[in-house]
């Protein structure tokens, strides 16, 4: 079942009453109160998207590669309650032990970019580029994505991916295969292509709504094909949002993240994933100034965590992930409070089957993470 099934089926409820009532303080007492009670029985991983109320009760705060190898790593929680979006949480639950339970305090908290690629249209996409292709195709997936996804691409060989560690897996990928999938967001995957040397030229995108390649050269010149998704918060960093200030505030350094445009990544200064653009701001001299493009709960955060440098949105208008926000201070309560009355709500758990092929994905990036 997709997010958007879930929130509409019968199993989803909505936010009881009387925690829209409750004062951030009482909220932040209660909270506090059942952590100290649980002990290690609760492990709550938070990504660095997530808003301040709740990171403060993260016991880890990481990008989607460290909460993966945390999550794996933690033998001794019974309940991990996941402050991230939904596949974050899938990828939690195969990678922990049956007697864990991953909990999802809103289950509306999903990503408009791993909903962009299903089974159906990958199956069926897959089947006709080795049409066209024969057995020369290896997938790969970014995180971001669902857990059928990734089990389709370890049954297919391949290996799932993360913004810190694309590079490396693309290598390994190119050692299996003459040719890559990569899904669902086109541009990262472009943009690391493109860093490992293969020409735009030889990577066409594959559209999944038309059932058909976008691409004007010859198809047999392909190394990359580009699963033509995309995530709707980095793609609101446009190459104007460069020329401003590139025009008003010349002296200062521009880093994004990878899932920016082609466009956008190359007229940046730099870009990473999400721990190398906070590891790059945190060694950089006292006074430097930098315009950052990626999501703005880590943008702000990044901001009042230092104060002897200038740092803006490289989008002024931008927006935190809306997705990543449904996970507040009254959904992470009122997760820990059914906790404490020993009822499990929202619990993700990934079929047996989806698991077990995911697994494979997961486990060919780990081993070489
Ligand atoms: P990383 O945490 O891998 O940088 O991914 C960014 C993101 O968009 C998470 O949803
Ligand atoms: Fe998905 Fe983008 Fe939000 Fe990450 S920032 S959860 S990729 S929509």
């Amino acid at each position: 079942m997709n997010v958007l099934d879930l929130i509409q089926s019968e199993k989803h409820q909505g936010l009881p009453e009387r925690y829209r009532e409750l004062s951030t303080e009482e909220m932040v007492r209660r909270v506090s109160e059942i952590k100290e009670k649980f002990g290690n029985k609760l492990y709550i991983p938070g990504h660095h998207y997530q808003k301040d109320e709740v990171i403060q009760f993260a016991d880890t705060t990481g990008d989607s590669l460290q909460l993966a190898q945390v999550s794996a790593a933690n033998k001794e929680a019974e309940y991990i309650v996941f402050c991230g979006v939904h596949f974050m949480a899938e990828t939690a639950d195969i990678l922990t032990d049956d007697n864990q339970k991953v909990i999802l305090p809103d289950m509306r908290a999903g990503c408009s970019m791993a909903d962009m690629a299903n089974l159906e249209q990958t199956e069926r996409g897959f089947n006709k580029m080795k049409a066209e292709f024969g057995d020369t195709i290896l997938p790969l997936t970014y995180v971001n994505s669902t857990a059928e996804i990734k089990a389709f691409v370890g049954r297919n060989g391949g290996a799932t991916v993360t913004s810190s560690n694309a590079k490396k897996m693309l290598e390994w990928a190119f050692t299996q295969k003459e040719r890559i999938l990569f899904l669902p967001d086109q541009h990262l995957g472009r943009n690391t292509a493109y860093d490992l040397g293969i020409p735009l030229e030889q990577m066409a995108v594959w559209n999944p709504i038309s059932d058909s390649f976008e691409y004007e050269g010859d198809l047999e010149e392909v190394k990359v094909i580009l699963w033509k998704g995309h995530c709707s918060v980095h793609e609101n960093f446009t190459v104007e949002n460069i020329k401003e200030i590139r025009a008003t505030k010349p002296d200062m350094n521009i880093i994004v993240h990878p899932e920016c445009s082609r466009e956008v990544v190359e007229l940046s200064d730099d870009a990473g994933s999400t721990k190398y653009i906070i590891e790059t701001i945190s060694k950089a001299e006292a006074g430097s100034k930098w315009a950052i493009g990626t999501e703005m709960n880590l943008v702000n955060r990044i901001i009042n965590d230092h104060p002897d440098k200038e740092i803006v949105s490289l989008n002024p208008a931008m927006c935190p992930c809306l997705t990543m926000n449904r996970i507040d201070l009254p959904h992470l309560l009122w997760a820990l409070e059914e906790l404490e009355k020993g009822k499990v709500h929202n619990q993700i758990i990934v079929s047996e089957q989806v698991a077990e092929d995911s697994l494979k994905a997961l486990e060919r990036m780990l081993a070489r993470a």
